[in-house]
């Protein structure tokens, strides 16, 4: 018999019951709803509104609950509408009629709408120690690579020499702002929404103060209505993880690519690769690729959610259950990829002759000879068309800049002289980049100074 069936003649229908019952995904919040409830016990026996005395076996009543649930004494019933009901029918078996008294003042719209931003705070810890755990083995790869030459790309076309630690840098800035958007999302979403009860707020006299701070909220939520209909720091944090799996993604299509024989400018650990059941050759990146497919799967539950929400009149609407599942799943895989992903990508072989001869080859020094010109006082366009010249020339005959002799370049103009060959060497391209931000070692450097400081001080929260 459901908790609120005082109203009904008849027994809900079996598959009304299992369609409507949410415990088989809601189960895991379990701890933060007892959290939830002994807060509010302890508030309702502080304002008496219920006797001291039955607050305070309440909470014992819900510890014991807790501590059953975690060592596998007690098990979730199935049959349970959802966690919420589940606890309080436990409590009442094991309390009789004060069990009974615990939801007073409260409803389980708000109940419902603080469990979920309880679990999500939680959760959010272990997402972010990793999403810095990545950032760091990042940053421990490019400190080994600053000096690693390696074509950079536009279009996939070779386009100007860079670093391998600047090239994987850029996945430590991206990193380091979807831990930020992580912990902007989580600070927005930290008001307590306890109190509002089923939308408008209650007769007793609560101290939703008292029960914000218990649970460690900056402040109660200002409207009852909002606190239980709102389901935008849902969202707003799927979003976040949207966009991490996202550059997680695209860092694992590079992998994808540079595992290729077409590219070898990495070779995976043994322990992070897989064979073909036919192809006894094969040593397939399957891991970077269930990352690019999961990120699908996840943009997947930021789009369920925002379809959910957008045509629900205030204040809560049954549709909302629907939350659960897809933030679930968002955070479960991000969590399962960053944890594959780091031991991964910390285990990769870097194989820089390889870059590196990558880069000697399509004219990727072509800006610097236009730029040599520059700086001997020609106008950049007219320099651009004169080494667009003599690249033409070069593919002709089947020679680099670096081979093409100096007299075919005096016959274009005379302001290039025997040291163009040192300007527009590798080596040089690369150090003379040295612009903030750039590609050089010594650019790079201070790029890895500055994010080694940021994770010093990400790491102390
Ligand atoms: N299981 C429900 C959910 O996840 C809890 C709230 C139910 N509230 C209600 N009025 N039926 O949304």
């Amino acid at each position: 018999m459901a908790l609120w069936a005082g109203r009904f003649s008849k027994e809900v229908d079996e598959t009304v019951n299992a369609f409507n019952s949410s415990i088989a995904f809601d189960a895991r919040m379990y701890a933060q709803d007892i959290r939830g409830s002994i807060a509010h016990a302890t508030m309702l026996g502080d304002c008496g509104i219920i006797d001291k005395s039955e607050s305070e076996a309440i909470i014992q009543g819900l510890e014991s609950i807790l501590k059953d649930l975690q060592d596998g004494s007690l098990e979730f019933d199935p049959n349970a509408e959802d966690i919420h009901m589940f606890v309080e029918a436990e409590l009442t078996k094991r309390l009789g009629s004060t069990g009974k008294r615990l939801h007073t003042a409260r409803s389980r719209n708000d109940q419902v709408a603080l469990d979920i931003r309880l679990y999500l705070r939680d959760e959010m810890q272990n997402i972010k120690k990793l999403t810095l755990e990545l950032m760091e083995t990042i940053c421990n790869i490019a400190g080994q690579h600053t000096e690693t030459i390696m074509p950079g790309y536009t279009h996939l076309q070779r386009a100007q020499p860079i670093t391998f630690a600047h090239h994987i840098l850029t996945y430590a800035q991206m990193l380091k702002r979807d831990y930020e958007r992580i912990c902007d999302a989580v600070g927005r979403m930290n008001e307590c929404p306890l109190g509002s009860g089923a939308l408008a707020g209650t007769t007793y006299a609560i101290n939703r103060q008292q029960t914000s701070d218990l649970l460690a909220f900056r402040q109660p939520v200002e409207n009852s209505l909002d606190g239980v209909s709102d389901r935008d720091f849902c969202i707003e944090l799927c979003c976040a993880l949207s966009l991490l799996m996202t550059h997680l993604s695209r860092f694992s299509e590079e992998i994808i690519l540079w595992c290729s024989w077409e590219f070898k400018f990495v070779e995976l650990d043994d322990a992070y690769a897989t064979g073909s059941s036919i192809m006894p050759q094969k040593k397939n990146p399957d891991v970077t690729e269930l990352i690019r497919g999961k990120t699908g799967r996840v943009n997947g539950d930021l789009m369920t959610l925002l379809s959910m929400m957008k045509g629900l009149p205030l204040a809560y609407n049954k549709d909302m259950q629907e939350d659960k599942e897809a933030i679930f799943d968002a955070i479960d895989n991000t969590e399962l990829c960053l944890k594959t992903f780091i031991p991964m990508l910390r285990t990769m072989r870097v194989l820089k002759d390889n870059m590196r001869k990558a880069a000697a080859k399509g004219f990727i020094n072509a800006t610097d000879c236009a730029d040599y010109l520059v700086k001997k006082g020609m106008p950049f366009r007219d320099a651009y068309k004169i080494t667009g010249t003599l690249v033409a020339e070069c593919i002709e005959k089947d020679l680099t800049l670096e081979t093409l002799p100096l007299e075919d370049y005096q016959a274009m103009t005379d302001l290039f002289t025997e040291d163009v060959y040192q300007a527009i060497s590798l080596d040089t391209c690369v150090r003379e980049r040295k612009s903030y931000g750039a590609s050089s070692p010594d650019a790079v450097k201070i790029q890895l100074q500055h994010l080694h400081e940021v994770l010093t001080e990400y790491q102390k929260l």
